[in-house]
């Protein structure tokens, strides 16, 4: 079966965050991580079948959706989860707050490395934690860690490691080799990691495969908190399903401790996507992929051609990290803006001068916001 990614559905006045924020205006978004694509078929169908019975009532995961979960996570990565280890969420985001505030006590320390997904820096606080941050540093054309000064950051306070694999914004898929490096320095600390991995089905490199930062040392599983979705892979993300796996009881019983009271139940429709998504989605999977792999070569191509501007290559996500710093703007995210493209500004990432920005939508849209880009760009260095 074809899916025509080149469509363009008009998703201005859908109440799309993404796209109202410039309401009125021609201003191109590509700030927020939703895609512009419709979701697969067989999820629009799934829904369908699920409002056309018409009661919305308290719902539960399914034992087909637990099923589908665990052999998705065997069959990609050889991971065999126990379905206990579960915990069903509705939202990522808030997944890094329980995280947090399941871990360690009040003024103890969770680490993460910078640049990162604005919510990491701002769940430890919201936790009564403290934030430590390290940054990634650019080596051989690619974000890595400095694994020394990571080593070097960790103190007697600090408690939990926020990761983020595959890495928003950066679009690094850390090696086996780098997580092992990671694992071993965090096992030899005593810290926690939660692994955000929701991009995980984002590999735009075909060669590479993702590996769960639990599966890399068996000594490691007992102190993770993986975090998983199908809203990014399949275009889901106002739907709020996601997950949890959790192997250590005790953990987990914290997390959901965490959780009492607080966090709501996945809605129906969530259950319904997801389990569709999972289950039923793998041609659109494959092709959405391929359509993103070229979207990733025309940006990394008109990057290349921009004064001033300089990006690396996106190994997964669709995300492109811009760096901005010898373009002369005194405020790149609003300049862009005033040519017509709305980028996310570094700063909330914890990297001024740099902007990131989402191809996850139509080629023609994307050539159209690249082409007013390298005007603009092109004009101000006065080429
Ligand atoms: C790394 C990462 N984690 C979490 C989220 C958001 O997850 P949710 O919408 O399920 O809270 C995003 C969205 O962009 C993300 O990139």
């Amino acid at each position: 079966m074809d899916f025509d990614f080149d469509a363009l559905v008009e998703r201005r006045g859908t109440d799309s965050l993404k796209w109202d924020k410039y309401r009125g205006s021609d201003i191109i978004p590509m700030w927020l991580a939703d895609m512009d694509f419709l979701s697969p078929p067989a999820v629009i169908a799934a829904l369908q079948q699920r409002v056309a019975h018409g009661v919305f009532g308290y719902t539960t995961a399914s034992e087909e959706l637990v099923e589908v979960v665990c052999a998705r996570l065997y069959r990609e990565y050889l991971w065999a989860v126990r379905p206990e280890w579960l915990v069903w969420l509705p939202g990522l985001v808030t997944g890094l707050n329980l995280a947090c505030r399941a871990v360690g006590h009040d003024g103890d320390e969770v680490l993460t490395a910078v640049p990162v997904y604005p919510p990491f820096l701002s769940a430890p606080g919201y936790s009564r934690r403290n934030l430590v941050t390290v940054p990634l540093i650019q080596t051989g054309g690619r974000w890595e860690f400095d694994f020394r000064r990571f080593e070097r950051a960790i103190t007697p306070r600090t408690k939990l490691f926020l990761l983020c694999n595959p890495h928003n914004p950066v679009g690094r898929l850390f090696t086996a080799a780098e997580l092992e490096t990671l694992a071993e320095i965090c096992e030899k600390h005593g810290l926690v990691v939660c692994s955000d991995e929701i991009h995980c089905e984002l590999i735009l490199d075909g060669h590479r495969r993702h590996v769960p930062t639990a599966t890399i040392r068996s000594g490691l599983l007992d102190r993770t908190i993986t975090l998983m979705a199908p809203s990014k892979t399949f275009n889901l993300p106002g739907l709020g399903f996601s997950f949890a796996v959790i192997p250590d009881k005790d953990l987990r019983q914290d997390f959901r401790q965490a959780m009492a009271g607080m966090v709501p139940h996945v809605n129906a429709l969530g259950y319904a996507a997801g389990i569709a998504a999972y289950r039923d989605c793998r041609g659109w999977h494959t092709a959405l992929l391929d359509y993103l792999r070229k979207n990733r070569d025309t940006v990394e191509a008109a990057v290349a051609g921009m004064p001033g501007l300089a990006m690396t290559h996106v190994e997964a996500t669709y995300l492109a990290w811009l760096d901005a710093r010898k373009a002369g703007l005194e405020d790149p995210a609003g300049f862009f803006e005033t040519a017509g493209v709305a980028l996310f500004d570094g700063k909330h990432f914890g990297a001024p001068g740099f902007l990131r920005l989402n191809f996850g939508c139509p080629r023609p849209l994307l050539v159209e916001a690249l082409a007013r880009m390298r005007r603009a760009i092109s004009a101000q260095a006065g080429l």
